[in-house]
C-alpha cells in the first residue's frame, strides 16, 4: 500500500480536514490522488499558507475536471473561470450567505469548488460546511421512503436576480439555469447517498401540491442546519478550501462589515445527479 504524502488533521469527526505537507504550487500525481482520496473521506479540505498563483489554483481544479464559468459572476481578466469573492466597506451583500451547494441550478452542477482567500478580517468571515451524507442518514426510514424517488426544481433565476438587484447590476433580462434533480443523489465515487436540496436554489418538489412542497422543503432546509452535521473554518490569509458540492453545503458568514475579505474561486464541472 502506498503511503500518503499528506498529513491530515480532521476538523470534526463528521466533516472537514486540514491538510499539511503539500505545496499547492508544486503538485505531483501522487499528491493529487491523495487529495482526491482525502476529499472523498472528509468532504472539504483546508490548506494553510498557500500563496499560490491563479494558474496553480486552476491546475488543481483542472486535475479533477473541466473548469466552468459562473452563470452570474464575471470572471477576472484573462481567466473567465475564476471569479473574485470580495466584500468591503462598500458592500451591500457578501457571496454565499445562505446554505447552498454551488450552482445546483445547473443541469450538470459542479463537483467541487476551490476558494483561496488572500485577505481576511481580523476576526469573523468564517465559512460553515455541512455533510449531506450525514443529513440523509439522520432521517427516519419513513422520511427516507417519502423522499426516495422525488425530484426537485433548482432555479438560479430568483437568487441571481435578487443579487443583481441588491448590487445595482443590470442583468439585461438574461436567463439563468434551472434544472430538476433527485432529492437524494448517489455520489459517483463513494456510492453514498446524499441529500441534495438547498435553500438558495431549490424552489419546489415536483409532483407535490404547493403547500406540501413548501412544508417539506422547509423541514429539510432546517434539518441541514443541525450543528452536528457541520464544521466551521476560520480563514487566515492564503488559506484554501476545496469542497465537494455533491455531498456538502456551505454558508459564508458576513459578520465582518466594514472589513475586507477577498480571494478567488474556481469551480469544477461535475456530472448530472442520479
Ligand atoms: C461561496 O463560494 O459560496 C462563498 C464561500 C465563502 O466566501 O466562504
Amino acid at each position: 500500500m502506498k503511503t500518503s504524502p499528506l498529513s491530515l488533521r480532521p476538523v470534526t469527526p463528521v466533516i472537514g480536514a486540514e491538510v499539511r505537507g503539500v505545496d499547492l504550487d508544486a503538485l505531483d500525481d501522487d499528491s493529487l490522488e491523495a487529495i482526491r482520496d482525502a476529499l472523498m473521506e472528509h468532504l472539504v479540505l483546508f490548506f494553510r499558507d498557500q500563496d499560490i498563483s491563479i494558474e496553480s489554483q486552476k491546475a488543481l481544479g483542472a486535475w479533477f475536471g473541466e473548469l466552468v464559468e459562473h452563470p452570474n459572476e464575471p470572471g477576472i481578466e484573462g481567466h473567465p473561470e475564476v471569479f473574485r469573492i470580495h466584500a468591503d466597506e462598500t458592500s451591500v451583500r457578501a457571496t454565499g450567505e445562505r446554505w447552498h451547494s454551488d450552482v445546483s441550478c445547473d443541469p450538470v452542477p459542479p463537483m467541487g469548488s476551490i476558494l483561496r482567500l488572500h485577505t481576511v478580517p481580523e476576526s469573523g468571515g468564517d465559512t460553515l460546511f455541512a455533510n449531506m451524507y450525514a443529513a440523509w442518514e439522520a432521517l427516519s426510514d419513513h422520511m427516507k421512503g417519502l423522499l426516495e424517488g422525488l425530484t426537485a426544481v433548482h432555479d438560479g433565476g430568483p437568487f441571481y436576480r435578487e443579487v443583481n438587484r441588491l448590487i445595482g447590476r443590470d442583468d439585461g433580462g438574461r436567463s439563468y439555469p434551472s434544472a430538476e434533480h433527485p432529492v437524494v443523489r448517489t455520489h459517483p465515487l463513494t456510492g453514498r447517498k446524499a441529500l441534495f436540496v438547498n435553500e438558495m436554489f431549490t424552489v419546489r418538489i415536483v409532483g407535490l401540491p404547493r403547500g406540501e412542497s413548501i412544508g417539506l422543503l422547509d423541514f429539510l432546509f432546517r434539518h441541514v442546519q443541525r450543528p452536528d452535521f457541520h464544521c466551521r473554518f476560520r480563514w487566515r490569509p492564503h488559506s484554501v478550501a476545496f469542497w465537494d458540492n455533491r455531498c456538502t453545503q456551505h454558508h459564508a458568514i458576513w459578520d465582518y462589515f466594514p472589513h475586507v475579505r477577498s480571494g478567488y474561486r474556481v469551480t469544477v464541472r461535475g456530472e448530472r445527479p442520479v
